[in-house]
């Protein structure tokens, strides 16, 4: 069967995200996989955003969060607890955005391409089981519209693969 995207190649970013959110929610709502959901996930994200780096690190146990499944360059393995965006974004349990990494104390730099990224938690039961980390090549890449799209993106997560 064809799996294909479907996105307003032309739209606005809100555009695509109404148009990929539907389609999110239906391939991650009867797949037992946690795996296979969150792998089409990052691919969604990146055929239709097309950003530098998209991926997700969950918590294992411990006071780290694992790097799962990603599209991009290589990254760092383990983020502990508080440190860099992601480590901050877990503590906090709120979506931080950083228009410009190098501004941002104790910033995790994966790849010096990176310039600004937006990080949201997967929220389980008011428990961060994870976070969604998005980085992109350009400064300022990200707003109020990605925060509340990848918020309820991160919902679906959380409700159809936890
Ligand atoms: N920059 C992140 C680390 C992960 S990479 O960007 C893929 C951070 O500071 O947590």
């Amino acid at each position: 069967m064809a799996e294909n995207l479907f996105f307003p190649k032309d739209g606005c970013k809100a555009d695509i995200y109404e148009a990929i959110i539907p389609q999110i929610s239906a391939l991650t709502l009867h797949e037992t996989d946690r795996t296979a959901s969150l792998a089409n996930v990052v691919a969604i994200l990146k055929e239709a955003l097309n950003h530098f780096w998209i991926g997700f690190y969950i918590h294992k146990g411990g006071d780290e969060l694992v790097l799962n499944v990603f599209q991009g360059p290589l990254a760092c393995s383990r983020i502990r607890r508080g440190k860099g965006v992601c480590g901050a974004v877990w503590s906090k349990a709120e979506t931080i955005i950083v228009d410009d990494v190098e501004l941002f104390d104790g910033h995790i730099a994966c790849s010096t391409t990176s310039k600004s990224e937006i990080v949201v938690p997967l929220i389980n039961k008011g428990v961060v089981v994870g976070v969604l980390d998005i980085d992109s090549d350009s400064y300022a890449t990200f707003d109020s519209i990605d925060r509340d799209y990848l918020e309820a993106i991160s919902k679906i997560i959380t409700d159809n693969c936890f």
